[in-house]
């Protein structure tokens, strides 16, 4: 099969699948790269990849563009809240972000609908997608209709590299790139892949570091994803962040963000945002959706207690250069090695890297 933007789809099997499916319990309906790229997903992203490539986007529309754990949801609030709610006062502030600021692709972890069912009614996605999207059919995916039909200004996001979004992205509307120290990134993934049961990550961390740096996680080669935006970063309409910069000087980091969105804000505005969007207040309002979803025919809760009980949720620990001290010497080698011979393709650096 091929998918619109040119990428063949190739089902993963025997051993290597083998593998996958034993360390990472949430991917039930098996996996697929996408050729060049080997991009990962799970099987069910065939359903969605056409519509996404071809979604109409509005020149009001901002998307937010990362590879997973690169400070995308802190990105999401600070945007959002500067298009919608520079004063913090806005009725919808508190739901969680991902009704406000839809995931455009993150139909293809869940199970399909079989005809006629629905989901739970508590369901936040649910209750979001029917305020939205009124009477349309959430099997024929949820949030790729909240992405369609969410007010404007609309503010998507995706983990989606440049290749699978419609050519004419950044010449239609503007994009946010967020990149973040890949040491930093493992420890975080792999914390979310343990915790998010649609992931259910069950293997060691040495095995995680070395999927990461074999690009055989899902979302793909970490490198590639970097490398097709960098590209790009002269172009008027992407703005590029570093999670680093933005940990260090948040208020310089979110009034070039103001420039590029052309928001306008205040001083006073811009330090409100500074302080409401930081990790302790994000941490503290803690809006990632609780939800239920059927895996392997039983119903289990979207995030992990146990890892929860014993690593943090979500809101983990929001730092640069975290990684230290969790890699073994063999681990860190190994690590350094692949980033030197990535990096010196690219020419870019990375604080607290090596
Ligand atoms: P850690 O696991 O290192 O704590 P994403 O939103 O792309 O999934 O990224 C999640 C990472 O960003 C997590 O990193 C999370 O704690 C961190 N994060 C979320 N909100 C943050 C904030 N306001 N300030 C700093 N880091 C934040």
């Amino acid at each position: 099969m091929k998918l619109q933007s040119g990428h063949e789809v190739v089902p993963l099997e025997g051993h290597e699948r083998e593998k996958q499916l034993k360390d990472f319990q949430g991917y039930t309906n098996g996996l697929i790269r996408l050729m060049p790229g080997r991009w990962l997903f799970p099987t069910r992203f065939q359903k969605v990849a056409d519509r996404i490539y071809n979604f109409q986007h509005k020149k009001s529309d901002v998307v937010v563009m990362t590879w997973p754990k690169c400070g995308t949801t802190w990105t999401q609030e600070i945007v959002w809240t500067m298009m919608n709610s520079p004063n913090l006062d806005h009725p919808d502030a508190k739901s969680p972000i991902l009704a406000r600021s839809p995931f455009i692709e993150m139909d293809m972890f869940f199970p399909e609908l079989k005809p006629g069912e629905l989901p739970p009614s508590e369901d936040p996605f649910y209750v979001a997608f029917k305020k939205v999207c009124g009477n349309k059919n959430p099997a024929d995916g949820m949030h790729v209709q909240l992405a369609e039909d969410v007010a404007d200004p609309r503010l998507i996001k995706t983990h989606l590299p440049f290749s699978l979004m419609p050519p004419a992205l950044l010449d239609t509307c503007k994009v946010v790139y967020v990149a973040r120290n890949p040491k930093d990134v493992i420890v975080s993934f792999h914390h979310h892949s343990r915790l998010v049961k649609l992931h259910d990550y069950v293997g060691t961390f040495a095995d995680f570091a070395q999927y990461f740096v074999d690009d055989d996680l899902v979302f793909g080669p970490y490198w590639l994803h970097l490398k097709e935006a960098w590209e790009r970063r002269t172009h008027k309409n992407l703005h590029f962040i570093f999670y680093e910069d933005l940990k260090v000087n948040p208020l310089a980091e979110i009034k070039k963000l103001d420039t590029f969105l052309n928001t306008d804000l205040t001083e006073a505005q811009l330090n409100g945002i500074v302080k409401y969007t930081s990790f302790k207040e994000m941490r503290a309002r803690d809006n990632a959706p609780v939800f239920e979803f059927e895996q392997k025919g039983v119903k289990v809760e979207a995030f992990n207690g146990e890892v929860i009980k014993k690593d943090g949720g979500f809101f983990r620990k929001g730092e640069s250069g975290d990684w230290k001290g969790k890699f073994t010497p063999e681990m860190d080698d190994k690590v350094n090695h692949w980033i030197r011979k990535n990096l010196d393709n690219l020419g870019l650096e990375f604080k607290y890297g090596l």
